[in-house]
């Protein structure tokens, strides 16, 4: 059992433990940048961040903490919440169901029984969550993304408008997805609306250390631990917190169970949370992925930390 120290010497020891994984998993260099979205790949590869922030607001910080990226998949987790919490989750659960897929988290699969998308984590369900965003018209409907950002973040986000343009000239696979779902009665038709904005929310300019904050409001049954802002309910959070353990890494999330055991959430601009309830938020970034499209030094840090700690949650 690890001995964790009292709260003075708390940030300390994170920071310790932070910097010594940080200076571990540094020299790898595998994987690659993100190239399908050509605005992607314009980034330093050699980018690295570790970010913790506890319950308590506690944050402790190592690398390139405070360099911004793009969120990309990990606005899916935030938008579920927001569709559980407006619409309620049996709404929610008639446009996306909680089963993993073990598939390439752009394929072009619906449920056929269920008439539904298998996910919230994969395209074809973060489309038809990003549906429900309430709003008369795009502006309205990006105002209330942003809102919700900005209660994580504290901060209203940026866009990063190159790689927004980028995903909207070369998105015509969430395209396919976004018209399969109209043509099931899955979305309503202003669907190339909805994906204007599913390509915004993925556009969103987030730094590790905001990831962590996400995360340890997410661990902390919905509540910001800066603010005290109740973001989600408990409930919500706890599902929030069910499906990225379950769908969180696409078809790599069945691995990542068994060996890590953390509800995480990846995107392919190179960002990784991960959630301890009761405990904190842990965040990486670092933009080389592997073939799932995940963080290959993201999930080396979580790997060595879920062992050297006990964090696995079972
Ligand atoms: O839908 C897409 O192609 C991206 N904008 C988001 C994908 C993503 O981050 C998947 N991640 N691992």
């Amino acid at each position: 059992m690890v001995e964790v120290p009292d709260e003075q010497r708390l940030v300390e020891w994170l920071d310790e433990i932070c910097r010594d994984v940080y200076q571990r998993v540094e020299s790898l260099d595998g994987g690659e940048l993100a190239s399908y979205i050509p605005e992607l790949a314009n980034v330093d590869p050699d980018r690295f961040a570790i970010a913790t922030v506890t319950v308590n607001g506690e944050s402790a910080l190592t690398g390139d903490h405070a360099q911004l990226f793009t969120i990309q998949s990990i606005s899916k987790l935030l938008l579920y919440g927001m569709a559980l919490e407006t619409h309620g989750r049996e709404r929610v659960m008639r446009r996306a169901g909680v089963a993993p897929t073990g598939d390439p988290f752009n394929a072009i699969e619906l449920d056929e029984k269920l008439h539904r998308a298998p996910n919230p984590m994969v395209n074809s369900g973060a489309i038809a969550i990003t549906d429900m965003v309430e709003g008369r018209d795009l502006a309205e409907r990006t105002d209330n993304v942003l809102s919700l950002f900005e209660r994580y973040l504290g901060r209203r986000p940026d866009v990063d408008q190159a790689v927004c343009a980028s995903e909207h000239a070369s998105g015509h696979r969430n395209r396919a997805i976004g018209y399969l779902l109209l043509d099931q009665g899955i979305v309503d038709d202003r669907v190339a609306e909805t994906l204007d904005l599913y390509f915004l929310q993925c556009s969103i300019l987030v730094t590790a250390a905001d990831l962590a904050l996400i995360g340890a409001t997410i661990a902390n049954n919905g509540v910001h631990p800066i603010t005290g802002d109740q973001i989600v309910g408990p409930k919500v959070a706890r599902d929030m917190l069910t499906v990225a353990l379950t769908c969180g890494m696409y078809d790599y999330a069945g691995e990542w169970a068994y060996t890590v055991g953390i509800p995480a959430k990846s995107g392919v601009g190179g960002g990784l949370v991960g959630m301890l309830p009761g405990v904190g938020g842990l965040a990486v970034y670092s933009p080389r992925l592997d073939e799932h499209g995940n963080s290959v030094r993201g999930i080396r840090v979580f790997e060595k930390l879920s062992r050297d700690f006990d964090l696995h949650v079972f």
